[in-house]
């Protein structure tokens, strides 16, 4: 095999841009996508210094002329200029040395195109401007971009109630918010019923997925740029100036750089916020709440959560317990969403049997609320009577065993058995594993296969399990 040619054929069918220069700037490569981001052939550029086919680059703002020169590598910068077509451009680099030794004998910068990304970002914020001082008169987001408040937190077990009651204590205060509640929970929910129920309720709400961006860009987007700071960067606010007065929910704050968690501690300490490549400070008044849908030891101890910041943020700890843990909530989510899909439905829904209460009530949730709203809007679609039946939820994906796998590995396919036959053989062996895994727990096996406690006695017996 001609791994060279692969190798080629990879480098080529990339997204990033990928240039090599020596040590005296000469491109020595230049691959397809570099074309399309920069608008150069590689032709034209293959054999030229760097600064003649890029006059707006010079040793001042050059990486590559930094890299061949320090030794050093530059992962993660943010680039923006336009190119020979007169685009806009941004583009996130990481500029390699090629040294053997001591000796520099050039440098490789792989690049990607992140316009369309830092575009997105920056209308997200403009949008969440032009909300705020639309003064409330959309009808689904209030005034300061927000969508829920306390009284759309549906719950009655003891930890819900709890956490309403801790909600609505914690929000008058100013220290800062951790929250911790699996995927689906309703953190969005609970955080903007702070932010609501707060002092801070008539600035705008601002929010952003920390996983979402690039680091460099993150960094630029929470605390702003000053013209300069990066080649062609503007003048711009940050996030963190934004919501001043105001809340900053970072979401999934375990995706953030420890070096930007650091960051993040200091101005959570000191009250100030420095623009990128600013010397100046400023004092922001914001209060931060900070979420993760993985447990907190856990991230710890993975190195993923800086322990200084998560002391800091932890001032105030809320934690949504997973749905499976307060079952009893269970029949009245149900019944709030089916009354919200009969009113968009014009449908007149009532409930649903026995066998799917049951089944729900068995049912683990892995996608906690967010699975049980999804599970009724789709069983809503199907529903012909006044109740949803286990019909009505088939097309819902409820097959997720992880031990299906193993049964058709001891195959039943060439025994001498009709369809019918086939069928009961291979339910028979399902729910034998699932009793065998359940250590012959029947309430258990019932809830792994997603079956009612009732059916799955029948079938035992039937089955003389
Ligand atoms: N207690 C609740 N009452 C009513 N609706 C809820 C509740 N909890 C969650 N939901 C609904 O479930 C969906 C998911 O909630 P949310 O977006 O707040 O979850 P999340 O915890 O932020 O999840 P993720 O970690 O995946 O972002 C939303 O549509 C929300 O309306
Ligand atoms: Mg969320």
């Amino acid at each position: 095999m001609d791994y060279k040619r692969i190798l080629e054929l990879m480098i080529e069918h990339l997204d990033e841009g990928i240039i090599v220069v020596d040590s005296e700037l000469e491109i020595l490569y230049f691959n397809e996508p570099s074309t399309n981001i920069t608008g150069f052939d590689s032709d034209k550029a293959i054999g030229k210094n760097l600064f003649q086919v890029f006059p707006n680059i010079s040793k001042d703002n050059s990486t590559f002329w930094n890299v061949i020169n320090t030794g050093e590598p530059i992962i993660e910068h943010v680039q923006r200029y336009i190119n020979c077509e007169g685009r806009d451009v941004t583009i996130v680099t990481s500029t390699i040395p090629i040294t053997n030794g001591n000796r520099v004998y050039g440098a490789m910068e792989i690049f990607k195109d992140v316009t369309q990304v830092m575009e997105l970002s920056e209308k997200v914020i403009m949008l969440q401007e032009t909300l705020y001082n639309r003064g409330g008169k959309e009808k689904v987001f209030l005034a300061n971009g927000t969508q829920y408040t306390l009284g759309d937190i549906i719950g009655e077990s003891l930890p819900m109630k709890e956490l309403k009651s801790k909600i609505c204590k914690v929000a008058f205060s100013n220290s800062p918010i951790f929250v911790y509640g699996e995927t689906g929970t309703g953190k969005e929910l609970v955080v903007q019923s702070i932010h609501n129920l707060s002092h801070r309720r008539d600035k705008p709400f601002i929010a952003q997925n920390c996983g979402a961006l690039p680091e460099s860009l993150l960094e630029s987007i929470l605390f702003g740029t000053v013209q300069g700071s990066f080649t062609g960067a503007k003048d711009k606010e940050g996030l963190f100036e934004l919501a001043d007065g105001s809340t900053l929910f970072l979401d999934e704050i375990n995706s953030m750089s420890l070096d930007l968690q650091s960051k993040l501690l200091r101005v959570i300490e000191d009250g100030v916020i420095r623009r990128v490549g600013d010397i100046r400070t400023k004092l922001v008044d914001v209060r931060i709440i900070a979420a993760t849908n993985i447990e907190p030891k856990k991230l710890l101890e993975e190195g993923k959560l800086r322990e200084d910041l998560y002391y800091r943020l932890n001032v105030i700890y809320l934690h949504i317990p997973p749905l499976k843990e307060r079952r009893e909530d269970i029949p009245i989510l149900a019944d709030h969403f089916i009354k919200y899909s009969n009113r968009r439905m014009g449908k007149s829904v009532k409930g649903l049997d026995k066998e799917v209460i049951e089944y729900f009530y068995n049912n683990d949730w892995p996608g906690n609320v967010r699975e049980l709203q999804n599970i009724i809007e789709s069983a809503m679609n199907f529903v012909e009577g006044e109740y949803i039946t286990m019909k009505d939820l088939q097309s819902y994906n409820l097959l997720n065993m992880d031990y299906s796998k193993e049964c058709f590995e001891e195959s039943i396919v060439g025994e001498d058995l009709n369809l019918k036959e086939a069928v009961e053989e291979y339910e028979k062996k399902l729910i034998k594993i699932a009793l065998e895994k359940a250590n012959n727990n029947c309430a258990k096996a019932a809830r792994a296969l997603k079956i009612p406690k009732q059916t799955l006695h029948g079938k035992i017996k039937r089955y003389g399990l």
